[in-house]
């Protein structure tokens, strides 16, 4: 075993290092320096053109990965996306029609109630593109498109290289469909692309130069029982996954919220010494996100910071800061998620736990 974890303690460090390279081998052939291309898909530019509406279905981290999609599309492409939980959207008579493009993400493409979803759309006429990991699988099979993550056997329960290809899916998805309908110009689409050519060789500079810190920011982490994680726009996204990444394996109860509703509950538990880990990614919204990070400091919270590379004035407001190099606004959640995953696993490899193995979970969940 320990030769299929090559050299690794556990499964999960190494999907963490792995996801340079397994995102490096997600964009090979899917562009070029001008343009995107996702024929793979076999889309018809006027179908393209004709969506109204997209859906973006899946459960646990995939589903995280849809809420980012669903800023990105609806950033770049201007088409209302609704992302929701497979086991709800299924029994809710979702309103969809020919005019809907229905989107299901899937590490496994086995989980039942993604499946199930998935014909319920099919069964109201909707066309279904499904991005997953696994060649052969059931719901890469019944879809009517598949976007493949590339990413090799992703074998600890909680996920990592598969959420950040499946990130990486929606941003080339969204610059496609953009690139088709005409909302990007072609600047705008090279710009996006050399920004994106660069996230592998960013994932492996943020692990090579935060992964020691992590470490010895974990060891005071672990005696906690709670944690909070923060930010707004795709940082709130973030949050999410991050959240669910160290609940998942630390069990230290973590909760996600936007960084503007704090104020409307979740601000009575912040006392002295509770960890927010805060996300400082995005600059549209620096400002607001600066002033609810000395919000909570002024409870006296400890606060752990990811932000920019060259970001000085964020120091002063929090106790740490892992910062991620700059790249495009609507690109950074697949590097300020690097800090967190790590995190979570010295955290739970800290607290002795079954990092692997998380107790009551499986790696896909194949009941409803
Ligand atoms: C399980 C796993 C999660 C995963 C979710 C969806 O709950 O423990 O890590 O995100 O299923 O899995 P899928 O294979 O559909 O992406």
């Amino acid at each position: 075993e320990m030769a299929e974890k090559g050299g690794y303690e556990h499964f999960m460090l190494k999907e963490i290092h792995e996801q340079p390279e397994a995102l490096r081998r997600f964009l090979v052939g899917r562009l070029n320096d001008e343009s995107v291309h996702l024929e793979e898909l076999n889309l018809n530019p006027e179908e393209i053109k004709s969506y109204s509406r997209i859906f973006i279905v899946a459960c646990g981290t995939a589903y995280h990965s849809g809420l980012v999609g669903k800023y990105v599309i609806e950033k770049l492409v201007r088409i209302p996306v609704e992302v929701d939980i497979a086991s709800e959207f299924r029994y809710r008579q979702p309103l969809i029609d020919e005019s809907t493009l229905v989107i299901v993400v899937s590490q496994s493409g086995e989980t039942a109630d993604t499946l199930a979803a998935l014909r319920e759309a099919q069964g109201r006429g909707a066309k279904v593109v499904a991005i997953t990991n696994v060649v052969g699988s059931t719901i890469a099979r019944e879809a009517d498109e598949v976007m493949y993550l590339r990413v090799g056997p992703e074998i600890a329960v909680a996920s990592t290289k598969a959420y950040t290809a499946m990130v990486m899916a929606f941003y080339l998805f969204a610059l496609y469909l953009g690139q088709i309908r005409g909302t990007l110009d072609t600047e705008e689409i090279q710009k996006a692309i050399a920004a994106l050519k660069q996230i592998p060789e960013q994932v492996k500079w943020i692990i090579e130069n935060t992964e020691s810190e992590i470490q010895k920011l974990a060891e005071q982490f672990t005696k906690h029982e709670n944690a909070f994680f923060i930010g707004r726009s795709v940082d709130y996204t973030v949050s999410m996954e991050g959240s669910l990444k160290l609940k998942e394996i630390s069990y230290i109860h973590a909760e996600a919220y936007a960084a503007g509703e704090l104020k409307h509950g979740t601000l009575a538990l912040i006392t002295n010494g509770v960890p927010v880990i805060a996300l400082v990614t995005q600059e549209s919204v620096y400002e607001k996100m600066l002033s609810n990070v000395q919000e909570v400091r002024a409870r006296e919270a400890w606060v752990i910071a990811v932000a920019l590379e060259g970001d000085e004035e964020i120091k002063k407001s929090a106790e740490n800061v892992l910062y991620i190099p700059q790249t495009m606004e609507l690109f950074t959640s697949v590097l300020a998620i690097i800090p967190l995953q790590l995190l979570a696993y010295y955290v739970a490899r800290l607290r002795g736990c079954d990092v692997d193995q998380p107790r009551n979970l499986a790696k896909s969940v194949t009941v409803e």
